[in-house]
């Protein structure tokens, strides 16, 4: 498998901090990577890293089989990125901001009026064209940033937490244009999110905490190793429920329970056939995975009541 990204005991320091530290890890063509992490986790540095705007204290970082280093100029070629902070120029118009990023690809003229038709439409960007970027909602926005990112139709798109702030129609949109480009572009992803619903979609989920790898696999690996599995149980009174000797809660219509995994669920299901006459059973969501993962607790204030 075509590996697109290959970092290798990566670190970067800022004075005494390590925001990353000696990180390794690849992602092959196609992919998308949830490269997840609380606020000042590393995730940006090591997004800064890649793009070359950054350069680490040590380790080798390699996209589409160049280090970018030895082969700047085509590792950048290969990637868009949108940056956490949007950078376009506030004073040129969206249209204005596109032509001068795309001449830096060399796409002029003839060339750059076709790509932006396509953009255009593939980002609805009709009304807001002649607009300048500073009069522009923050969902218009983003919509530009990605356009920018991929004026050059680049291999490795990287999406710094591309939705943040957004309604949820708005994030919605978004998503069905990464789609979109995952799907028919067959471009690779690399996104950072603090929502955690946005990481179904992920081959692989990395989750990072101070600078350092503290968990990866696919999403449902992660459920099964960081979330307990949920059963609850309907129609049934207290005292049946404590004969399971686990602890419980009350909620809707009957109680839930949580337990470590679902061969153990199974098993206590098969074992006390007689309380479990109506029940259902879920797996951990990606939050459970990503607070337990990062050490800590879910507040009884968030947890749903049914
Ligand atoms: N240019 C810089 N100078 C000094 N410290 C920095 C610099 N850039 C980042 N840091 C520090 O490095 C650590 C990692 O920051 P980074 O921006 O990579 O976090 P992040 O995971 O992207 O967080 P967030 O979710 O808030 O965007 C933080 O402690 C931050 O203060
Ligand atoms: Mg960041």
């Amino acid at each position: 498998m075509e590996k697109i990204l290959e970092i290798t005991n990566v670190s970067k320091s800022f004075g005494k901090v390590k925001a990353v530290d000696n990180i390794s890890f690849n992602v092959t063509k196609g992919e998308m990577l949830a490269y997840l992490g609380v606020n000042g986790a590393g995730k940006s540095t090591t997004i800064s890293m890649i793009c070359g705007t950054l350069k680490g204290d040590s380790g080798s970082i390699k996209v589409c089989g160049e280090d970018i280093k030895k082969n700047s100029n085509y590792t950048k070629n290969k990637i868009g990125v949108v940056f956490q902070n949007s950078v376009l120029d506030q004073t040129l118009t969206v249209y204005d901001n596109l032509k001068y990023r795309a001449s830096l690809y060399g796409i002029t003229g003839n060339k750059f009026r076709e790509r932006f038709v396509t953009l255009e439409k593939m980002f609805d960007l009709k009304e807001i064209k002649n607009q300048k970027v500073k009069t522009l909602s923050g969902g218009q926005r983003r919509r530009v940033d990605i356009a920018r990112a991929i004026i050059h139709n680049p291999e490795f798109l990287i999406l710094d937490e591309p939705t943040t702030g957004l309604d949820p129609n708005t994030r919605k949109n978004i998503w069905n244009i990464i789609r979109y480009l995952r799907k028919n572009n067959g471009m690779t992803v690399f996104l950072t999110t603090h929502y955690m619903e946005e990481t179904t979609d992920a081959d692989f989920i990395i989750i990072i905490d101070k600078g350092k790898i503290i968990a990866k696999g696919s999403p449902l690996d992660l459920k099964n190793k960081y979330a307990k599995d949920i059963i609850r149980i309907y129609h049934i009174n207290e005292e049946d429920v404590k004969k399971l000797k686990l602890p419980y809660r009350k909620i809707n219509d009957g109680y839930k329970i949580e337990i470590e995994n679902t061969t153990l669920a199974t098993d206590l299901i098969v074992e006390n056939k007689e309380i479990f006459k109506d029940y259902e059973i879920t797996k951990g969501k990606m939050d459970d995975v990503f607070l337990n993962a990062t050490g800590n607790r879910i507040e009884d204030v968030y947890e749903e009541n049914n």
